[in-house]
Order: C-alpha cells, then structure tokens, then sequence
C-alpha cells in the first residue's frame, strides 16, 4: 500500500482540524463512487482496471509485439491525456534516457502532436530518417490541431514509404468508438483501432490504450500494470482516514483553505519527471476553475533543490510539497575510496548512493519544514510494473476526492477552449471567423 505520512503539515492545522473533515471526505468519496456529483458522466475510469485479459487487451498486446518485430521506432502522436501518460509510465520505469541503444526488437520511442514547434518537428524527421517505424495516433476527440498536424504529415511519410497497403499495418489509431475525425479516418483507411471509451476523460485515460499500447511497445509487462490498478480499487475504498487517499485529499485542501495555494510535488528520481507531468495535468485541469485550486508544479531533487532551492525555502509562503519516495533499488552504488582525498569525500566512502540520498531526503524535508513549507510525504515502496498501476489509480482517486472536497466538477476543462478560439480565429479555421 501507498503511505501517506503527514507528520510535517501540523504547523498548519491539527488533529482535531482533520478529524473535523472526516464527514466532508466521506461525502466527497461517496459522491465519487456512487455517480451522484457532478460529471458523472466520466466515472468510467473506475472501472478501467482489470484482473483478466480482456480482447482489448490482448490486441493491444499483439500490436505491441508486431511494432517491436517490424520497427526500429515508435512515435506516439498526442497531446494533454492523450500523451503524457504513456511517456509518464515509460520514463518512470525505465529512466529519460531509455532510448539509448535501442531498436529493432525493443523500439525507440518518440513523441508528436504535443506541440506546434517546427524545431520539434524537423528533429523528429532526423530521427526517423532511414529507420523503420510505426505509429499511434491518439486523439480522443479527433480534432485536436496539434495531434492533427503531425497525423497527417506522418501519415503521408508512411505511405510514401511503404505504399497505402505497407502503411496500414504500421497505424495504429486511438479514439473515440464511434465519434471524431480520427475514427472516420480509421474506418476509412482500414487502420487497427482501440477505444477511448466515451465515459473516460483524456487525464484519465492512462490505463486505456492511450497508456497501454505505448508500455507494452517499451517492453512493461502492462497485465502487471492493470492488476496493481485492480488491487489498488479494493486497497483504497476504505472509508476512513486509515485510507491514505483520505490522509491525502483532506491534507492538501485543509493547507489551501490555510493559504496554501501552490503545491510541489517533487520526487529524488530523475525517472520521475514525467510523471510529475501528468500528475499536474490531472490535478490541474480537475481542480483548477470556478476561481479555485490548488496550483500543481513538479520538480525533481535534488537538481532542482539547486534552482528552485532558494524559492522553497525563504520566498513567498504559499506553498507546500508533496515528495514522493521509492524503496532503493537491488543493485547498489558504492562510494569509493581515494587516498589523495582531494575531494574530502572520504567521510563517505564505502557509503550507498541510497544512504547519501535517503539523507539528503530527510534534511531537506527538515530544512523546508523549518522554513513554513509544510510536507507531505507518500511512500510508494518498491517500484515495479504493479506499482505503476497502483500509482496511477492512486492519484486519480485522490484528485476525484480531492475536487469535490473543493467544490468542483473534476472531470470537466472548460478554460481549455480560450486558447483554442483565439487560435482558430487567427487561423481562419471556418465557423471561428472574428465577428
Ligand atoms: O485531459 C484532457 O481531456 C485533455 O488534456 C485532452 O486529453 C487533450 O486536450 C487532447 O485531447 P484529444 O485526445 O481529444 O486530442
């Protein structure tokens, strides 16, 4: 089980003050798992996690092992939920550099659609250049421009290269069942599709398709994903602040109704960083509206410790963190000995790398905590493919508890539409034409 332990958040508020929310938890976890708050409709993510292969499932599987047989590169085409899960879960469990050595057998994979940069964009053509490659198009509702842009160049490039016949095997399109552009393309085309059920909502789409296919091409065993997601169903319904779900979605709302109003989620894995990434979109476009939320940032220690450092520990005090710890991994790394001791690192020597670290936690934490920064602290133990699911479920709990603990429709994203009618009108996309 995830732990969350909040002995470093009690200069805010107290036992008595936590305890006091026990009936507005209870109801907001209710509200979640009986359907009865407000988008309900996007409920279907609950269900998502499975114990048994399903026919999804072992498609999934099979694509993925056609894409490592016939490709030296997989690009997954996204943006928003239809992206930074899948590069979340990879990086988490094979670090940012996985890439590396890679090919045939065990594919690079690269990422489009989740930006308009033409610098992006040529240093994708380099790395595609001579290489064998397939590619998932995912795009729940099939029109997003990013996603569409790179759809279609990618697309003609495959096509060009192995003929309309070649190419169709070499597709994969993620999408709607029924609706959207991209279906009708899919259909059309005759490429191999996967579903984003309509009741699930892009940021919680991970163990959809849109999460799985990408893992399963990186070689993540994702049955052991979706039964730590299933476990965690079972693990985390508890009704009670015995509930770290509990623990957590309360903590974080009783420090923002006291001030705080930015948290940084930070972890001392730099594998991590990512999956910082779609913890800030999940909690970010669940809680961020009506004038309210809680502003997630992530940051990765102790790097950042030495650019964000500073801000942490003496700028404004609205701030508190959450850092997320693993258990150290079997294979361990020695401080080694040097008699000229010019470094003065002898003091270390014959020391883990994990010990160092594991102190470098715990006098951070110390330093942060002294300086009005409260911190809550999840434990999530041994990390393995399990684990991953686990985490996953995790979080989406905590953020559906967490936003109807605020007061908001967690599974709607209005404010992202702004950008998009701007853009569309300076674009002159028909029917957004300036009045
Ligand atoms: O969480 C969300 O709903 C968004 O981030 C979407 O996933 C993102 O905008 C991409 O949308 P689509 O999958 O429709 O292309």
């Amino acid at each position: 089980m995830i732990k969350v332990d909040i002995s470093n958040v009690w200069s805010q508020f107290s036992l008595p003050d936590l305890l006091a929310m026990e009936k507005e938890v209870m109801s907001a976890h209710e509200t979640l798992m009986t359907g009865s708050g407000e988008g309900n409709d996007f409920l279907g993510w609950l269900e998502l996690p499975v114990w048994e292969e399903t026919d999804e499932i072992r498609r999934i599987r099979m694509a993925a092992a056609s894409i490592r047989e016939n490709s030296d590169v997989f690009v997954v085409v996204g943006i928003g939920g239809s992206y930074l899960g899948p590069r979340a879960a990879i990086e988490l469990m094979q670090g940012a550099n996985h890439n590396i050595g890679k090919g045939r057998g065990n594919p690079q994979i690269f990422y489009a659609g989740n930006s308009l940069s033409t610098r992006g964009w040529n240093e994708l053509l380099r790395l595609l250049e001579g290489k064998d490659f397939s590619v998932a198009f995912i795009s729940k509702s099939g029109t997003t421009t990013e996603p569409a842009i790179a759809t279609r160049a990618l697309r003609w490039m495959l096509e060009r290269k192995y003929g309309t016949d070649g190419a169709k095997h070499r597709i994969y399109a993620i999408t709607d069942p029924a609706k959207g552009a991209l279906r009708q393309m899919a259909t059309e085309e005759g490429w191999e599709t996967f579903v984003i059920p309509p009741d699930v909502g892009g940021r919680y789409s991970v163990l959809t398709a849109v999460g799985l296919l990408p893992m399963a091409v990186a070689g993540i065993d994702i049955m052991q994903v979706m039964q730590g997601a299933f476990s965690a169903r079972k693990t985390y319904d508890v009704r009670s602040f015995e509930n770290p779900v509990w623990l957590y979605a309360a903590s974080r709302n009783l420090l923002y109704r006291s001030g705080k109003a930015i948290e940084l989620l930070s972890s001392f894995e730099p594998g991590f960083k990512m999956f910082g990434g779609w913890w800030q979109q999940l909690f970010g476009e669940s809680e961020g509206k009506d004038g309210k939320g809680i502003f997630p940032v992530s940051a990765e220690f102790t790097a950042d410790l030495h650019s964000l450092g500073q801000m942490i520990q003496q700028g404004e005090r609205n701030l508190f963190e959450t850092m997320v710890r693993f258990a150290p991994p079997a294979q361990k790394a020695i401080v080694g000995s040097d008699w000229k001791n010019l470094d003065g690192l002898n003091y270390l020597e014959g020391r883990t790398l994990d010990f160092v670290d594991e102190q470098a936690y715990l006098g951070t934490v110390a330093a942060h905590v002294d300086g009005g920064v409260p911190v809550i602290s999840v434990d999530a133990g041994d990390l393995n493919d399990s684990k991953l699911g686990e985490m996953f479920y995790f979080f989406e709990l905590c953020c559906g508890v967490s936003a109807y603990l605020l007061g908001v429709n967690p599974f709607n994203q209005p404010g992202v539409e702004f950008y998009k009618r701007n853009m569309f009108q300076l674009l002159g996309k028909p029917g957004y034409e300036q009045k």
